[in-house]
């Protein structure tokens, strides 16, 4: 396969998902906060090509992965996206019953006494996929035996930045959580995401509430201002807010930035998405802690909530879209937020976005296609399909 620097992905990225299967067997990618999961017994399932995965929150705390796929009849233990098991993990089938801390099977109705104590090879529980947590933050990966010090290093990158939230303690709960199947390539969609050229012609709403030189890098005079007085004032806070883009870490980008004068927090009107405030804000502030990860997500902290979007594989002209929204655990919906002003930013902004990315992969299934050119403010795009290209071998 030939990929060019400064060039979008070659045709056989796109259209062969073996691809896309080594890089998300080569690196940790996002599935989860411990916000989505944040009582033992707490289940979360996400599809991935044609599997589909479940994150279970342990009795002891640690959440792991499985196959959601029970080893009788191969029923999925979770219909659905999210449930809570209590102490024992039951198949809704024919109730074959699993330790939710291990995936070890402890019950499979109807079958000799010793089936559980002496399980025939295979059957002894449900497979298991790599799940690492740092910082409230879940990732997964494709090879049984990823390397954990990979999460360490983004973990230290990470820190300074997202430990004032506390997200690995708890103390948030899921307003919102959506999810779409949509008809794009989810490489497309993550390099639509890399880049905010496209922003002034196809993000009205959120060109009011940033400016998109905060995510573009394309500095004006009056955005420099506006971060200079931001960062005086994250700093006496004690914030950590300048900007690291994939150095020293390879998979993520991390910074602080100021939002639009009136913005309280990433709502159409500036009001307040939730009355309540998160971490280590007492009262609304103009900005947001916005991280990307590679290979597939974008998260926002805010003073008022959390919203993360990650994108992952289906097919090749398929993937799914999931955003979560979390606020504090105490707030009340229709009290200290309306869950609708709450996920009018993202919900219209990732809309916007799945028009332009089931636009791009439909483009791109011509005969003619080639990677096109990317520009100056692009440079994200091409630090994401170099990276691509280099973890796909
Ligand atoms: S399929 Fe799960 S118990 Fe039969
Ligand atoms: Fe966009």
């Amino acid at each position: 396969m030939e990929h060019t620097s400064g060039f979008g992905l070659p045709a056989e990225m796109l259209r062969d998902e073996r691809h896309s299967r080594r890089v998300l067997t080569n690196r940790w990618f996002f599935v989860a906060t411990r916000g989505d999961l944040p009582e033992p017994g707490d289940m979360f399932a996400f599809d991935l090509f044609d599997e589909n995965v479940l994150l279970v929150h342990g009795p002891d705390g640690v959440i792991r992965g499985f196959e959601n796929r029970c080893v009788h009849q191969s029923a999925r233990l979770l219909d659905g996206v999210s449930g809570s098991c209590g102490r024992r993990l039951v198949c809704p089938n024919h109730q074959w019953s699993y330790d939710p801390s291990s995936g070890a099977l402890r019950g499979a109705t109807g079958m000799p006494v010793d089936f559980v104590d002496r399980p025939p090879d295979g059957f002894g529980g449900l497979r298991a996929i790599s799940v690492g947590e740092r910082g409230g933050l879940v990732f997964a990966c494709l090879d049984p035996d990823a390397d954990t010090a990979d999460l360490d290093d983004l973990q230290q990158v990470l820190a300074p930045y997202t430990d004032p939230f506390h997200l690995d303690r708890g103390g948030y709960r899921v307003a919102l959580h959506e999810r779409e199947v949509v008809d794009a390539n989810w490489l497309v969609v993550m390099v639509n995401n890399r880049e905010c050229v496209h922003c002034r012609a196809n993000h009205p709403g959120l060109c009011d509430v940033f400016d998109p030189s905060s995510f573009n890098g394309a500095t004006t005079p009056a955005y420099a201002e506006r971060l200079a007085e931001a960062a005086a004032r994250w700093e006496a806070a004690g914030l950590a807010w300048r900007e690291q883009a994939f150095d020293p870490h390879d998979a993520v980008r991390v910074a602080r930035y100021p939002m639009a004068e009136g913005f309280a927090s990433i709502t159409f009107d500036g009001r307040p998405a939730c009355r309540r405030t998160i971490g280590p804000w007492h009262h609304h502030d103009a900005s947001t802690l916005s991280i990307w990860l590679n290979p597939n997500a974008w998260l926002h902290f805010t003073s008022d909530h959390i919203a993360t979007n990650w994108v992952l594989p289906l097919g090749t002209d398929r993937c799914l879209l999931a955003t979560t929204w979390l606020v504090h655990a105490d707030a009340v919906e229709g009290v200290d937020y309306d869950v609708n002003h709450l996920a009018e930013v993202w919900r219209v902004t990732n809309a916007e976005d799945v028009e332009l990315c089931r636009s791009m992969t439909a483009g791109a299934r011509s005969a003619h296609y080639r990677p096109g050119p990317l520009g100056r403010d692009e440079r994200w795009c091409v630090q994401f399909c170099d990276w691509i290209a280099a973890n796909a071998d």
